[in-house]
């Protein structure tokens, strides 16, 4: 695979660990880390779930195309996404144009155990998380598959992740 531009696109479904393993590698690769959800936050002047309950999911989601067109239009970087990016079809084929997608790949304990440290994903509120997140898995997983690379993540520290995610760039020639 030709190297393009070097913009590492970490995708996979929430809980899997982008942001957490995407600093590491940055810092591994010195590159620039950027998250979308927190660019997405502070073009609304916003956090997530109130920009969910003010202006409800299809705006979040034009303001996350938005946000991902600006930043794959950028330098290189490390990206995290949020877990919804890469399925929206023209956000996927603008990661495949301009940077190299990485699925972080968990099994349904895995995201249950590390989304339930947090209460602030508002797809996962006030329902059973691990139904959420079995239909999400049943729907997105055929998707995340589409990714350049893909790694498996149970069990694994941040860390070891990003050295395994480096290896697999080196040998693609990045
Ligand atoms: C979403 C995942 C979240 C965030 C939003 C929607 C999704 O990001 O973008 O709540 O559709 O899966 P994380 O995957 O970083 O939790």
């Amino acid at each position: 695979m030709a190297p393009k531009k070097k913009i590492i696109v970490l995708v996979g479904l929430m809980g899997c660990g982008k942001t957490r393993v995407g600093v590491e590698l940055a810092r591994l690769m010195n590159l620039p880390f950027v998250d979308s959800d927190k660019e997405i936050e502070r073009a609304a002047g916003m956090a997530i779930p109130d920009i969910f309950e003010r202006l409800g999911e299809p705006e979040f989601r034009r303001g996350e195309k938005k946000v991902m067109t600006r930043l794959l239009a950028g330098g290189d970087k490390v990206l995290a996404t949020g877990g919804g990016a890469f399925i929206q079809a023209d956000i996927r084929s603008e990661i495949k144009n301009k940077g190299l997608s990485v699925w972080l790949k968990a099994g349904l304990d895995t995201l249950v155990d590390r989304t339930s440290r947090t209460d602030h994903r508002p797809l996962l509120q006030g329902i059973d998380k691990e139904t959420k997140l079995k239909e999400l898995m049943d729907l997105r997983y055929p998707v995340y598959a589409e990714a350049d690379v893909t790694v498996l993540t149970d069990g694994q520290t941040p860390f070891e992740m990003a050295k395994q995610i480096r290896g697999e760039l080196e040998s693609l020639g990045w």
